[in-house]
């Protein structure tokens, strides 16, 4: 299975998936590569640091979705390597229907709350500010609604008493670390791709 993932900012996820490539944990993945709307993200260092593939793809600043001649791009851009897998780690865009449609819905999202509940944005602090008993985060197929599409893994953690929002932020983002990992062996060694 070859894996592009897009990413925008820091690049834990990506990062502990390269590892665990590099460290030959991931024995059904042949390639990863990265791609970015963001030319100086830590994301896109990840790319010499782990001596993969690493592509700015200029977006505009404005508007998180990404249509037109920039979806275009962006299709362009990540099918001259062919990936069998995309996914969406930390990435701030939203993805186009022809994006979605020309890699058959391979694409896959990861994000920072137990879904259907705070999709969107600031998910961490939005469940946080609200007080919840427990939170988590979602790996799911991406579709073309926000933050909607079939969900693959969750993990779910509680909210400690009197627990920061910082301490909270880290203890779900090691949660994401394992539950990327955990989908992406499974897809890779199941060869199981398409949603449907
Ligand atoms: C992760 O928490 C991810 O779930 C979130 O951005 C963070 C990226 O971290 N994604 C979203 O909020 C998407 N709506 P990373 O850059 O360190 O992997």
């Amino acid at each position: 299975m070859k894996i592009s993932i897009l990413g925008s900012g820091k690049g834990s996820n990506a990062k502990y998936l390269l590892s665990e490539f590099k460290n030959g944990k991931l024995s059904n993945v042949q390639d990863i590569s990265l791609f970015s709307d963001s030319e100086n993200s830590q994301f896109l260092k990840l790319a010499s640091e782990f001596g993969c593939y690493g592509k700015h793809v200029p977006t505009p600043t404005k508007g998180s979705v990404i249509k037109g001649t920039y979806e275009t791009d962006w299709i362009n851009s990540l099918s001259k390597l062919q990936p069998d897998l995309i996914i969406l780690a930390g990435f701030m865009r939203i993805v186009g229907i022809n994006f979605i449609n020309h890699f058959d819905g391979n694409i896959i999202n990861l994000h920072p709350s137990l879904l259907p509940h705070f999709k969107g944005l600031n998910a961490i602090e939005n469940a946080f500010k609200m007080n919840v008993a427990r939170t988590g985060c979602t790996v799911h197929w991406v579709d073309n609604t926000i933050d909607g599409g079939d969900i693959i893994a969750q993990a779910s953690i509680q909210v400690f008493k009197n627990e920061s929002l910082e301490s909270l932020t880290s203890r779900i983002h090691s949660q994401e670390h394992f539950i990327l990992s955990q989908v992406v062996c499974a897809l890779a060694d199941t060869h199981v791709l398409k949603k449907t």
